[in-house]
């Protein structure tokens, strides 16, 4: 049991205890960002001369060495230790000796690990970023081929109006850009540094908090220390931009799983991404895409999980705080996997355009159109909603389409129509002629993929 906090006690930590309360065996997990820390207060520790130049060079190279040894597996972080910090400060002591004892010379844990927590989420979110701009690019491709292919757009499940794939998709390509927005607003408001703010009431050392922060790559300190050290509110931020970004994967997920099923046969998801029943031999199931859409509860968990845990602490740092790691390392992971395996999901799946034509032809996705003729002849609007409707039952009746229905029907229902009727309902002129802003026609559609483009080049 290596503690930092020995002196003002006479008797050892219970076992139990001691377990209950160490937290190396998850905050191991931002080791460089911890070491990277105590670099920048070594360095501004040595440029203000609180530490002499020779132990500030002393301090750097031992820590320098722990992070290489750690990274080449040459030195274990063991839970003889309680957390990350008292890992280190213990290594390093005893490398280098009495010097390493003055690297927490003007800090607290509470600053370090209000520190190490917000350079790790940083540096995920930076990581995040990445995963999302190459299923944008993978979408955006989808979009290109897709402009064309046309499909029924549905509301409430049922065929709607023909849209085509491109547009389909499209809907999520803003819904994960607006994801990286998201991200991007977070890293800016959280991008302030707590080290120097002590325990809670900043330290009486002459610190240059503006020279962390800025070796750190700060905008700048943090303004109020209780603050500093008992906020973790960037911590909600993020937990709620990987819920809405897990919300949509899992929408998009939902969506793949019907398309991919015998009744519909839009999609066939590659085997490579498919898994098959011990027995039924006949079976390939979307299980990546049915884990991607269960893994969201697990991500609005941890989410769930921090509000409460930070609803009624005191201010400033309370032991409940340490319960800020598991969780969220856990629903970071999570989302990075599972933008991960989407993309390469959406990549190597197979559209079947045939089929989603055909399902767009067969579902009267083409009836408000029939109606929309009618008014161009100057039928009112709700005299030409009834007509149609009165023209779908009979295909309904006959199990035809309005493609398939002879111009003699039609006109025993209205006399205003004429041959021309089909070529106004054809899948292709529905598309065409929807060209407003944002719409799935095929000038709209141009104007939204160079739109995209120009995005995805920033
Ligand atoms: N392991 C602790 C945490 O994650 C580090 C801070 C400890 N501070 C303290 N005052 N006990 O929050």
């Amino acid at each position: 049991m290596a503690q930092l906090w020995g002196g003002r006690f006479t008797k050892e930590t219970d076992r139990l205890v001691y377990n209950f309360n160490a937290s190396v065996s998850f905050d191991q997990k931002f080791y460089r960002q911890d070491i990277r820390g105590s670099k920048a207060h070594v360095a501004m520790l040595t440029r203000q001369g609180i530490l002499t130049e020779e132990e500030g060079r002393l301090i750097t190279e031992g820590l320098d060495g722990i992070l290489r040894d750690v990274e080449n597996g040459t030195l274990e972080i063991t839970d003889e230790y309680e957390d990350i910090h008292s890992f280190v400060e213990a290594v390093l002591t005893d490398r280098i000796g009495d010097a390493g004892k003055k690297l927490h010379t003007g800090r607290s844990r509470n600053d370090q690990v209000a520190l190490d927590m917000k350079l790790y989420v940083r540096d995920e979110i930076d990581e995040l970023d990445i995963l999302l701009k190459t299923l944008l690019t993978e979408l955006l491709a989808v979009m290109k081929k897709g402009a064309v292919v046309y499909m029924p757009g549905f509301t409430h499940l049922q065929k709607a109006q023909p849209v085509t794939l491109g547009h389909h998709v499209g809907a999520y390509f803003e819904m994960f850009r607006r994801d990286r927005g998201r991200l991007a607003d977070i890293r800016k408001r959280m991008n302030t540094c707590p080290l120097g703010a002590g325990a809670l009431a900043g330290t009486t050392y002459p610190l240059d908090r503006a020279y962390t922060a800025e070796l750190l790559d700060f905008d700048e300190p943090t303004r109020n220390s209780m603050d500093s050290v008992s906020d973790r509110d960037y911590v909600i931020e993020l937990l709620s931009a990987l819920s809405t970004i897990m919300m949509h994967l899992s929408r998009f997920c939902e969506e793949i799983i019907i398309w991919n099923s015998n009744e519909y046969r839009f999609v066939e998801i590659d085997d490579t991404y498919s898994t098959g029943s011990s027995i039924m031999p006949q079976k390939k199931n979307p299980d990546i895409a049915e884990l991607v859409r269960g893994k969201t509860g697990r991500v609005y968990g941890a989410l769930m999980q921090m509000l409460t845990t930070m609803k009624g602490i005191p201010l400033a740092y309370n032991k409940d705080m340490q319960e800020d790691k598991e969780m969220t390392f856990d629903a970071i992971d999570t989302t990075k996997g599972c933008i991960a395996l989407f993309t390469g999901m959406i990549s190597s799946m197979h559209f079947r355009n045939d089929v989603m034509e055909q399902s767009a032809k067969n579902g009267f996705t083409n009836a408000t159109d029939a109606a929309d003729y009618l008014v161009n002849h100057g039928v009112p609007f709700r005299d030409a909603h009834s007509i149609v409707g009165r023209l779908v039952l009979m295909c309904i009746d006959k199990n035809i389409s309005l493609d398939e229905l002879p111009l003699e029907e039609y006109r025993t229902v209205s006399p205003v129509f004429e041959e021309d009727i089909y070529e106004a309902i054809s899948m292709k002129t529905c598309v065409e002629r929807r060209n407003t802003t944002g719409a799935p026609g095929p000038k709209a559609m141009a104007e939204e993929i160079e739109a995209c483009e120009k995005y995805l080049q920033i």
